[in-house]
């Protein structure tokens, strides 16, 4: 099988610029806790970057550092070559903004609005003139591209199973078609049934509108299957970023026992085991 290029649908798009996101010299503390300390991050365009580090590493605050909800001490951060630090209120921010969609830790809804409303929210907000016909249809067509039936509209997001939360925050990411997805724990709480084929929802997505993506995650499948290269962050730094073989080399003691251990070994196998059922299925196809 041949990888795609991860710029494969960027280059179009942005033919002298292959960065996404740029993270220089980032420095985040609450208090007397400093969380980043001179973190800098590249995601390249197109790419599925994972994030992962242990549980109160910053995961979190990086992505909310990144779309601007937290602001650095220090640093720069670069969204498509635009600063997101600053008024939020700017052209430059608010266009900046619409190009993205958000995912977040825990799926964060209204409760008190529909699926189909929760999705119509960022629409309503950066497209006031858009009549409802036509909000109804552009949600219609988000909670399908999510995956979810097409009767999950009306539904509240109390009357949703776990899995179907996370697609319906997910239809609301894509609601501005976004260029540029942020996904922070996807798959926490999910079944592995259910954790895999929103997987394979990310994989397709991102490949059919040539996404760029930066998920944080702790699931090793996900990152086998999902992810190009991966950045781990320890230390109050990212301290190496890479393919997973380029990860699995390292001789840092937390990425080594995270990837060669035995859940590391586990998600290795059944990659393997992915990987060369789908040869074989082509294989058989082209007899
Ligand atoms: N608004 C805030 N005020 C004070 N401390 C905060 C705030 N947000 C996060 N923190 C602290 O910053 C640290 C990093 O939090 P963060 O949520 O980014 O972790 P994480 O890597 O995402 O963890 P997890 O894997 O559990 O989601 C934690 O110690 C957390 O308590
Ligand atoms: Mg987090």
């Amino acid at each position: 099988m041949v990888a795609q290029s991860p710029f494969a649908h960027a280059d179009d798009r942005h033919p002298h610029d292959d960065i996404a996101i740029k993270v220089r010299g980032l420095r985040n503390a609450f208090g007397e806790q400093v969380i980043h300390d001179q973190l800098d991050l590249d995601v390249k365009m197109g790419e599925i970057l994972g994030v992962v580090g242990g549980s109160g590493t910053g995961k979190s605050v990086l992505m909310r550092s990144i779309i601007g909800l937290q602001t650095p001490e220090e640093g720069s951060v670069e969204v498509f070559g635009v600063s997101t630090i600053g008024p939020a209120d700017s052209e430059a921010q608010r266009d900046i903004r619409r190009r993205w969609g958000v995912l977040f830790q825990g799926g964060a809804l209204f409760s008190t609005l529909t699926v189909a409303e929760n999705v119509q929210v960022p629409i309503r907000e950066y497209f006031p003139a858009i009549g409802d016909d036509l909000l109804d249809r552009i949600a219609a067509y988000k909670v399908v591209l999510a995956g979810l039936p097409a009767n999950a509209g009306p539904k509240y997001p109390a009357e949703l199973s776990g899995g179907m939360v996370k697609r319906a925050a997910l239809a609301r990411a894509l609601a501005l078609d976004p260029a540029l997805l942020f996904l922070d724990e996807p798959t926490a709480g999910l079944d592995p049934i259910s954790a895999a084929a929103f997987d394979a929802l990310i994989r397709d997505l991102a490949d059919t509108l040539g996404l760029t993506v930066l998920l944080i995650t702790h699931d090793l499948d996900t990152l086998h299957s999902v992810c190009d290269r991966v950045a781990v962050l320890a230390d109050k730094k990212v301290i190496a970023i890479g393919t997973i073989d380029e990860l699995v080399a390292s001789d840092h003691p937390w990425i080594a026992e995270y990837f060669t251990g035995p859940r590391g070994r586990m998600a290795a196998k059944a990659d393997e085991r992915r990987t060369h059922g789908a040869d074989a299925q082509t294989e058989d196809k082209q007899r």
